[in-house]
């Protein structure tokens, strides 16, 4: 099939995936304003242009957090990626690797940090969440460490579990409930069930060794069990003291709350709304980067992520101030959609996008690109 753009692979990944599966993917909080928030806000803002500058050759790459990547972004954590397409996190993992971009492990994934560290190496990133469980905590930035990971990206924006509106209607749990409902979504769409089948049922192998629960008892219902609203500015400080490395704080939208992060001594933060999965009332990240920047000075690093579906994006969030782009949906969709080999269509399709969009307005690289910010917010009556 023909792939013009990431909207190709959401398309091919509706048909492909149990309507269970495909709306945990591509739903969010409430009525999903969040979503379309988070995709507008980019399409409102435009990039000045200068012509007459010699584009002919372009370099992507840029170094961030210590390392040289091919280009300005990375996968970002997803929960539970083997559900959407079976070895969906191996998958990436090694396509980042081939690519040179950073691949981040979210905690509750279907695949062990120490495997993901094993195939991607320093390529990977471990994202973690603070559940209630004091034992798992401990165990998981010890098993990050062990496992040589350099970046830790500690998520602080589910203090509460979220209400989504197409996972309630569609009573979305791991394992599967089986209604008549479920076992029509697993008829129609034999090639995932199959597939899904021979891989063995998504679980979340870096958490149940510290579950009480049994194996298979309700995992989703566990890990909502674990979301606790009590961590907070004084358990981050722990955390840093505890972790070593290179410690992002993912999910802040406020520039007090930036600079406090850096005070903190964290090493970057994520400025994110989950992708619209929490509440649908948050700003869009790439609205409030401007101020965060001015807050934070150039030199911290900001990295940004929820509503990027393109090249044209990235570059966006690079003239707006970001230093580095995470890509969730985009990424998922193109896994469910072409399987094996939609990973490194992603990455192709994405830099392709970044590269042209570069040579469009008259830059050759990224640090000429940052250094003239070139991006207009015109107001519209
Ligand atoms: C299916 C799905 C699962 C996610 N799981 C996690 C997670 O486990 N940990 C986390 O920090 N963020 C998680 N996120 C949020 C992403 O890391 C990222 O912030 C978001 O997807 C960015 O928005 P975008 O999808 O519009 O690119 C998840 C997002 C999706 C779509």
């Amino acid at each position: 099939m023909t792939i013009a753009a990431v909207a190709d692979f959401r398309a091919r990944a509706e048909r492909r995936l149990p309507k269970f599966v495909f709306d945990y993917m591509d739903g969010g909080a409430g009525a999903e304003a969040g979503i379309r928030r988070n995709e507008a806000a980019f399409d409102a803002l435009e990039l000045k242009p200068r012509m007459l500058v010699n584009v002919e050759q372009r370099d992507l790459s840029t170094t961030f957090l210590g390392r040289k990547w091919a280009a300005p972004f990375g996968t970002a954590p997803i929960g539970l990626g083997n559900l959407i397409w079976p070895h969906a996190e191996e998958t990436i993992a090694r396509a980042c690797v081939a690519a040179n971009l950073p691949y981040s492990l979210s905690t509750p994934a279907c695949t062990t940090l120490e495997r993901i560290a094993e195939i991607a190496g320093k390529n990977a990133w471990f994202q973690l969440y603070v559940g209630r469980a004091e034992e798992m905590v401990a165990g998981l930035v010890e098993r990050a460490d062990a496992a040589g990971y350099d970046v830790m990206l500690v998520t602080i924006d589910v203090p509460v579990a979220p209400r989504r509106h197409r996972d309630i209607r569609n009573n979305f749990s791991v394992p599967f409930r089986f209604s008549p409902r479920v076992l029509y979504e697993l008829a129609t769409h034999p090639e995932w069930s199959l597939r899904t089948l021979a891989a063995g049922r998504p679980r979340f192998a870096n958490m149940e060794r510290y579950a009480t629960v049994k194996r298979y008892q309700n995992v989703t219902a566990y890990m909502s069990s674990q979301v606790t609203g009590r961590f907070d500015w004084n358990d981050l400080k722990k955390l840093r003291k505890r972790w070593k490395r290179k410690l992002v704080v993912k999910g802040l939208l406020a520039a007090e709350d930036a600079k406090r992060a850096r005070a903190l001594g964290c090493d970057g933060i994520v400025i994110s709304n989950h992708g619209g999965r929490q509440l649908s009332s948050l700003p869009a990240p790439i609205d409030v980067l401007p101020e965060i920047r001015a807050a934070v000075g150039p030199a911290f690093p900001l990295i940004l992520d929820s509503g990027v579906r393109s090249g044209e994006s990235i570059v966006k969030a690079l003239a707006a101030g970001a230093d580095f782009v995470l890509v969730g949906r985009a990424m998922m969709y193109a896994v469910a959609a072409l399987g094996a080999a939609g990973p490194k269509t992603a990455i192709d399709l994405l830099v392709d996008e970044a590269s042209r969009t570069l040579a469009q307005i008259g830059y050759t690289d990224i640090a000429s690109l940052k250094a003239a910010a070139p991006i207009v917010r015109r107001e519209r009556k």
